[in-house]
């Protein structure tokens, strides 16, 4: 059987996501309860790092240990990569010794080449194009929430960068009603937009609206999403982008325009009174933390897709 990779939310169709979840909700009601798994005894996970993380680093390494496997951390800067050995060359080596490898980098094209070099399952633990396993894990903090996923409206607020390009994927894979508020100049690439817009009217179902202003996004929004306004590799902007993106924070007034019960996302790390208020991240309306938690599941369930027993 032809080896499975999770480069984006694609990589699992539309029709698998359900029993994904449910995967994901069962793994941690049993964690709660102390079960112990061995989906991935006698497996090694690589996980390589080309830019910083906590969660992803942490979340992996953890759920790999509690499904019975091993974990290899690999940052760019304590190995060969940082000296330019080519990422085709890691990909085979890697691949020699490890059954899955999943990697944070700046390209996707680099994702990509992994994934085709690599004869084991690769994931995408971020680039500068896509974030799936933290859009996975929001959509099943919604769904513990809220009880659905499809059905509900979505707004997305600030860059359209990696996090909005996976909630645009996943608006037109899961027929969602989205809409973004960015600013001129950063907005979200539009061919991903209009082919999720294809794969939406293929359904039969879903809408994606961009629009620049804060409060036409969240008007009858249930769930409300940001991010960072300067991501890694980005920093140089972090000034220029700070005046851009003014008017852009998550703050109670926002949050007021949107439907009653509305409930606010984010990937973290966050800036507390940039792109989220400190009442907004750490009051009533945040799911964030519980988001956080969630890419352990959400994750374990996907490595047992992969490369699971
Ligand atoms: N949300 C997320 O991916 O966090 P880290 O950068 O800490 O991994
Ligand atoms: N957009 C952010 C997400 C961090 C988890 C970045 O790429 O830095």
């Amino acid at each position: 059987m032809a080896k499975q990779d999770f480069l984006t939310l694609s990589s699992v169709p539309a029709k698998d996501w359900g029993s994904l979840w449910d995967r994901a909700a069962t793994l941690k009601a049993e964690r709660r309860r102390g079960v112990r798994h061995q989906a991935l005894a006698g497996k090694t996970v690589a996980l390589v790092f080309e830019k910083s993380s906590t969660r992803t680093r942490v979340s992996f390494e953890v759920g790999v240990y509690e499904l019975g496997g091993h974990a290899v951390v690999l940052s760019s800067a304590g190995s060969q990569l940082a000296r330019g050995e080519p990422i085709e060359d890691t990909a085979r080596v890697l691949a020699g010794y490890c059954h899955a490898i999943m990697i944070r980098t700046f390209g996707q094209e680099r994702v990509e080449t992994l994934a085709r070099m690599a004869d084991v399952p690769v994931i995408n633990g971020l680039s500068d194009q896509h974030h799936p396993c933290q859009v996975a894990s929001d959509l099943l903090t919604v769904r513990e929430h809220f009880g659905e996923v499809a059905g509900l409206r979505y707004a997305w607020v600030g860059d359209g960068n990696n996090m909005a390009a996976s909630w645009i994927e996943a608006a037109g894979l899961l027929g969602l009603e989205l809409a973004l508020a960015c600013p001129e100049g950063y907005q979200p690439d539009a061919s991903m937009i209009a082919a999720a817009r294809a794969a939406q009217t293929a359904l039969g179902r879903g809408s994606i609206t961009l629009v620049t202003d804060p409060r036409r996004a969240v008007a009858g929004a249930q769930v409300i999403s940001t991010d960072v306004w300067a991501s890694m590799g980005q920093e140089a902007e972090a000034l220029a982008r700070q005046t851009a993106f003014a008017g852009y924070c998550v703050d109670e007034a926002l949050v007021a325009q949107a439907a009653p019960g509305a409930r606010v996302l984010h990937c973290l790390p966050a800036h507390r009174g940039e792109e989220i208020s400190g009442g907004v991240i750490d009051g009533p309306a945040s799911l964030v933390w519980t988001q956080a938690e969630n890419r352990l599941h959400v994750q374990k369930a996907i490595l047992e897709r992969l490369i699971g027993a």
